[in-house]
């Protein structure tokens, strides 16, 4: 069966990369944030080579980790044998979740909105498995508010930095998109990534949560 996302050297690439991140660059830490206070039945989209697993807190029954890249979902599979939580890893793409609707209390985006072909219908998506009230947790680089990097961005994204670097876009916009697709902002905080050092186009950040209504709007 032909895969829906085929980056063979940037799975090798992220695979390494991503873990010094982790451990050298302190992103473990706003994993820890990302996750902290989850419970119940958990969706997580382009779950990568597994790093946010080790972080969900024993209050989460179960999470459902969807990701498309062969080589990083088999990651994947190792991480979730090692997550204290029970993980279940399948192939699919965040446009097409392969779930049923209003069947989580929970879902997690990190560091993945940026690479979805579509990012409204991904975000549809999430809204349609979410139950009524359950929160959406994101974790997300975009648009720098400065606009000579915001150009920057855009220039990048529209010559070398998607086909360097897996699909990745610098100059999108994660919270209004959030918006837009219905879901109601509950509290965000933007930081730079790495903290300290060169800024770079993929460096603005936010964190959040966001809830799918209780009553449709
Ligand atoms: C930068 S990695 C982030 C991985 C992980 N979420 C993390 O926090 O380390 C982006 C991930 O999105 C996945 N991806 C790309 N297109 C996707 C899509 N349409 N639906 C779901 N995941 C996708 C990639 O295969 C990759 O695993």
């Amino acid at each position: 069966m032909r895969d829906t996302v085929h980056h063979p050297l940037f799975a090798r690439f992220y695979a390494r990369v991503s873990v010094a991140m982790d451990t050298r660059g302190g992103v473990a830490a706003y994993r820890d944030e990302l996750l902290d206070g989850l419970s119940g039945r958990v969706i997580e989209i382009g779950a990568g080579n597994g790093l946010n697993f080790a972080h969900y807190p024993g209050a989460v029954s179960e999470v459902v980790a969807i990701e498309p890249e062969r080589r990083l979902r088999r990651l994947a599979v190792s991480a979730a044998l090692r997550a204290e939580v029970p993980v279940d890893v399948a192939p699919g793409a965040a446009e097409a979740l392969p779930v049923k609707s209003e069947a989580f209390d929970a879902a997690v985006a990190s560091l993945v909105l940026c690479t979805v072909r579509d990012v409204p219908r991904a975000l549809a998506e999430l809204h349609r498995v979410l139950r009524p009230g359950g929160e959406l947790r994101f974790f997300e680089h975009g648009l720098a508010p400065e606009r000579g990097l915001a150009t920057a961005q855009r220039v990048l994204d529209r010559t070398v930095w998607p086909a360097l670097f897996g699909g990745c876009h610098t100059a999108r916009d994660p919270l209004a998109a959030i918006e837009a697709a219905g879901f109601e902002m509950v509290a965000y905080r933007r930081f730079r990534l790495p903290e300290k050092g060169p800024r770079l186009p993929s460096s603005p950040c936010v964190l959040g949560v966001a809830r799918r209504p209780c009553v449709p709007r």
